[in-house]
This record gives C-alpha cells, sequence and structure tokens, in this order.
C-alpha cells in the first residue's frame, strides 16, 4: 500500500524555511542553547559531553527530571523519545502489533493527523470523533465517541490542549472519556504536547492518574520552546508498558541525542522549567493580543474561538477562495506560510501561528493584509 503524505508535515517541511514569514509553527520561538547554558560551568559540562550512546531509553536523570511532572510515576514509567511525533509513532505501531484483532483507532478531530495516518498505514480502520463549537467554545461530541467505540476498537486518543483549535478540556470531560473507555476496556493515547502553553491563566489537566490504560505523550516542542531537541517522551501506567514500548524503539531510532538529553534534564530542572514556562506565557499572551486585534479588524473574513492554549488560532475564512488556494496564493504572492484547514479535515479554516518574535508576527500579518485588500 502506497504512504499517504502527512499533508500538514509536509507542507511545512517543503516551505517553512523558504518562506520569509513562516506563521505556520505552532509553538513559541525557539530558545538557543546559550539560554540553557548561562553560566561558565554549563557551558563547561556541554563542550565535555562525549558523544557515545546514551542509555537508549533516555538517561536516568532525565527520566527522572520528566517523571516529577507526572505523580506517582518513576523513571521506569518514562520512554524519552525523538520527539513527540516517535513517542506516538510508538504507540500506534506498539498497539497495532501487539493487538491486531482491535484493528479500531477512535481519533479526535480536528487534530494533529498523525495518529490517525499511522494507524491507516499499518492497516486499521479510523474513526473520528468531533469537537463542535458551541457557547463560544469547542468540546468534543461525547455521543459521538460513546456511539463508535466498540470491541474492536484500540484506543481512543485526546490531543489536549487541542491542535488546531487551541482548546482546553476540563476535567469533567476527560472524566466522560475516561468512563467510556473503561466500559470497553480499551487504551487511551493523550497527547499533551501543547500542555503548559497555557494563554490565559488556566492550567490544563493531565490523564496521568486518571485511568490504568492511558499512555501520555508529550515533547519540549511546544510548552519548552526547543523542538530543534527532538525530545519527547511516552508515561506509561506501568513498567511493563514502557518495557514494551522500549522495545519498538530499537527498531527506529535506537536513542535520543545524547547531547539533547543532557540539554533536557537541563531544561526540566524545576527552575530553568518555570523560566522558560514564564516565557512561554508571555509571549502567548503578548502576541495573542496582537492576532487578536488584527483578526478583529477583519471582522467581515474571519470568525473564530480564542485559544486557550498553543500559539494557534483556528479560523473560519469567508473569502471566497478555498482555504488550500488562498494558502499556496499567500505563500507565492507574500511569502508567509500558514496552514490549510484541509489539512485537518476542515475545508474552509485556517490555522495561523502567532508564536514568532513579535516584529515579524506584525510584518506577517500585515502582509497577509495586503494579500487581503488585493483580493478584494
Ligand atoms: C499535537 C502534536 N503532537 C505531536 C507533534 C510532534 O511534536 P514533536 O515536534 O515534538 O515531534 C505535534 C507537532 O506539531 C503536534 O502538534
Amino acid at each position: 500500500m502506497k504512504l499517504k503524505v502527512f499533508e500538514l508535515e509536509r507542507l511545512q517541511s517543503e516551505w517553512e524555511h523558504r518562506v520569509q514569514y513562516n506563521l505556520s509553527e505552532s509553538g513559541v520561538e525557539p530558545l538557543h542553547i546559550r539560554e540553557l547554558t548561562d553560566t561558565p560551568e554549563l557551558k563547561q559540562q556541554l563542550l565535555d559531553i562525549q558523544l557515545g550512546y546514551p542509555q537508549t531509553n533516555g538517561s536516568i536523570p532525565l527520566r527522572e527530571a520528566i517523571a516529577q511532572y507526572y505523580p506517582g510515576s518513576g523513571a521506569d514509567h518514562i520512554l524519552v523519545t525523538n520527539g513527540g511525533a516517535e513517542a506516538n509513532f510508538l504507540s500506534m505501531w506498539w498497539l497495532r502489533h501487539e493487538k491486531p484483532e482491535l484493528n479500531e483507532l477512535v481519533f479526535m478531530a480536528p487534530n494533529y493527523m498523525q495518529m490517525s495516518g499511522v494507524w491507516k498505514t499499518l492497516g486499521g480502520t479510523v474513526n473520528l470523533y468531533k469537537l463542535q463549537m458551541a457557547h463560544d467554545k469547542w468540546s468534543p461530541d461525547l455521543d459521538q465517541l460513546r456511539s463508535l467505540v466498540t470491541k474492536k476498537t484500540a484506543a481512543i486518543t485526546i490531543c489536549n490542549p487541542n491542535n488546531p483549535t487551541g482548546a482546553i478540556f476540563d476535567k469533567e470531560t476527560l472524566g466522560e472519556i475516561v468512563d467510556i473507555a473503561r466500559e470497553h476496556d480499551t487504551w487511551i493515547i493523550s497527547d499533551e504536547i501543547y500542555k503548559g502553553a497555557e494563554i490565559q491563566d488556566v492550567r490544563t489537566p493531565s490523564l496521568h492518574g486518571m485511568y490504568d490504560k492511558v499512555i501520555i505523550t508529550s515533547s519540549l516542542s511546544k510548552a519548552y520552546g526547543l523542538p530543534g531537541l527532538r525530545l519527547g517522551w511516552a508515561v506509561c501506567p506501568d513498567e511493563q508498558t514502557a518495557k514494551e514500548l522500549w522495545s519498538y524503539s530499537d527498531y527506529t531510532t535506537i536513542c535520543p541525542a545524547k547531547t539533547c538529553d543532557w540539554l533536557a534534564t537541563l531544561a526540566l530542572n524545576p527552575k530553568v522549567q518555570a523560566m522558560i514556562r514564564k516565557r512561554t506565557r508571555d509571549l502567548l499572551k503578548e502576541n495573542w493580543g496582537i492576532m487578536k486585534n488584527w483578526l478583529d479588524s477583519h471582522g467581515d473574513l474571519f470568525e473564530y474561538v480564542p485559544p486557550s492554549a498553543a500559539a494557534i488560532c483556528f479560523i473560519r475564512q469567508k473569502t471566497g477562495l478555498s482555504s488550500l488556494d488562498l494558502v499556496f496564493r499567500l505563500m507565492k504572492e507574500k511569502s508567509v506560510l500558514i496552514s490549510p484547514g484541509e489539512h485537518f479535515e476542515m475545508p474552509g479554516y485556517l490555522r495561523i501561528g502567532f508564536g514568532s518574535e513579535k516584529k515579524r508576527l506584525q510584518e506577517a500579518l500585515g502582509m497577509i493584509t495586503e494579500f487581503l485588500n488585493e483580493l478584494s
């Protein structure tokens, strides 16, 4: 079977480094290594790293540093991966391979379409449960979810906070999803990569500890502004599951890069973590103000629900162009890259990232305004 292209990633991969303004990114302006290693001792330690293979499931200090953010878990519940993407991939592969008779995945939509794409590639069936927009909020259709979970369901997936809507699902909603999963004894794979990138002062509840068949996937790419470290993880409910997933990573990337393991341990130190998260939230708050004003100045063309987290806004557009056409014309005519709703199975929508440095964001939005003015 021919591999179905992961369209969102392919568009970004081809263009994000060629356009002048990249607003297709969902995280914040990345940090530099010098901001993490801000003392002579740390710089020296970085230079002294010997470039051998690290512990393949992540060094013990790194896994302990991750585990401290998941109460009740320890280093042996964690598998360190190359980005959240590998944690998602391994979870899908593991479920599909170990339980081939459970061939259905019940997948939240809209979403980052990686897990559904992998599942289909591995010969499984994907059933979508939709987010609905009501009362200025995106929430999952729980009746639809209930109707889709069957004896053949391997897992329900969640993306909280959600990409592309930036919605946060509260504990009550998560509890209802857990009840549905429990009734069918099915796994939940909860992608919580945007947790910590909240715009307002609401914290995202984690599914960790709410159910005994849940795997949390995450990484340093979004809330930490460190996507170039390619450092992610899976948090498993028990050591056996973590071991099983680990054996799958022996067939993919083997291990994280040694320098990245060390830098990630540093970034997860509680003091450094607090500094990074504050940077992320300050940037998000300020840039969301800019983005919101800009959107409201085009109120005749755009409708949106304000995101609660992540540097992205999901917008219904009424320009008369398809979102895909709009994205390609904007890229060619103004060298600005944004993401079309078609890549989230939501034609008619656009995802615009607002996490870049303030001046660049303002310039890029100015270019989109020019484009829109030329359309009319
Ligand atoms: C929901 C979600 N999960 C996973 C990923 C992949 O993250 P990483 O860069 O850590 O591999 C992304 C990237 O945009 C994402 O949006």
